[in-house]
């Protein structure tokens, strides 16, 4: 018996769970193989053939006419190189929290001045744009998360930018889009932004491990960099010939480079709005199965879906065991957080809702 045992526990760790997690999103065959591609020199013709080719995608991405940055981080590297750049010490900053990246945020505001205005928004509530109406003619900066994935709420970063912009055309808009961009509306040009800082994990479905910034044109003169590793004015430097200023993570690269592939050719608007049709889809099924959405409708994200439930851990422990990779609450709330981004369609939500529907039934 206890052989048997051992056998179905060494079938299950062995057996391709279906991953729905809010990133690392699962990437394509197609990424997998790029990245098994030899390694290369990274001050090469052929690396900054790669690299070219990324940045004119990433830009794309973005909808900037401005810089892209890449970076070998994660997002948060690419979150402090927007902070650290362009935030000198004492600089009257306002930075917004609805969760724990939010929060994250605000703490990374604070390790570059100790002159941080904090708006707070509840768990599982958007942040209200006339709370930025504090923004005034001294304020440096006001960063926003655009998709609070730990809460699965989707901030309203247009209405917040023309407020802020209202009361102070030169204020520096700071954006964390890691979980919005490359699968929800996301115009750096239309709204406005002047930084904004994500990752290669999320919606974009590339590896994890290559963080993104991408600045409003000409605004790289003006930083004032405040650490080494991203100091913008070297990235700059180097992305003028396609290369970075230090040794990349080259196949990480190879992958970045297929998935903007796949992005282009699958059209960024389709895909918005397959993100748009999962997202309602995802939450449609949860209600027929009786579960309570922790978000309400007009500001749930269009990456994750956040469900309640007084045994999350449990939920998300008998999901795994079936073969479905889901995650837990982050922050003190009693959620499920169901991520819906990168490559998903309503296939896979079908295999999440149908094993959810047995376990709660
Ligand atoms: C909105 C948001 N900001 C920041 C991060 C941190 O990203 P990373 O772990 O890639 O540094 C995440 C990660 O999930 C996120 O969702």
């Amino acid at each position: 018996m206890k052989g048997i045992n051992n056998l179905i526990n060494l079938y299950s760790a062995l057996m391709k769970r279906l991953l729905m997690i809010p990133g690392p999103a699962a990437y394509s065959e197609r990424v997998k193989k790029a990245m098994s591609l030899d390694v290369i020199g990274h001050r090469t013709k052929e690396f900054e053939e790669v690299m070219g080719e990324i940045n004119a995608n990433m830009a794309k991405v973005f909808r900037t006419s401005g810089d892209v940055f890449i970076t070998t981080s994660s997002s948060t590297g690419a979150i402090e190189m927007a902070v650290s750049n362009f935030i000198s010490p004492n600089d009257s900053i306002v930075a917004a929290s609805n969760g724990v990246f939010g929060e994250r945020l605000v703490e990374i505001c604070n390790t570059y001045s100790p002159n941080v205005h904090n708006i707070k928004e509840s768990y599982g509530k958007p942040l209200r744009p006339d709370a930025f109406s504090i923004v005034n003619k001294g304020t440096k900066a006001v960063c926003v998360v655009h998709n609070e994935t730990s809460m699965g709420v989707e901030n309203p970063l247009a209405k917040i930018s023309k407020i802020v912009k209202e009361r102070n055309p030169d204020c520096l808009l700071i954006v964390d889009c890691v979980s919005s961009l490359g699968g929800v509306e996301f115009d750096m040009e239309k709204w406005n932004i002047d930084i904004a800082a994500s990752g290669s994990q999320k919606a974009i479905a590339a590896p994890p491990g290559i963080g993104m910034m991408a600045s409003r044109e000409g605004l790289v003169a003006k930083a004032k960099p405040r650490n080494y590793y991203f100091d913008v004015k070297k990235y700059d430097e180097y992305r003028k010939k396609s290369q970075t200023p230090f040794t990349p993570a080259v196949p990480l690269f190879f992958g970045m480079r297929e998935a903007l592939r796949e992005v282009m050719e699958e059209g960024l608007d389709k895909r918005i709005q397959r993100h748009i049709r999962c997202a309602k889809y995802m939450r449609d099924g949860a209600r027929k199965l009786g579960l309570e959405l922790f978000v309400a409708d007009e500001c749930a994200s269009k990456t994750v879906t956040s469900i309640s439930h007084d045994k999350p851990t449990w939920l998300k422990e008998e999901m795994y065991k079936n073969g479905v990779v889901i995650e837990g609450a982050k922050g003190e709330t009693n959620i499920v957080r169901v991520g819906h981004l990168g490559n998903v369609t309503e296939r896979e939500i079908d295999v999440v809702l149908d094993t959810m529907g047995k376990i709660v039934k």
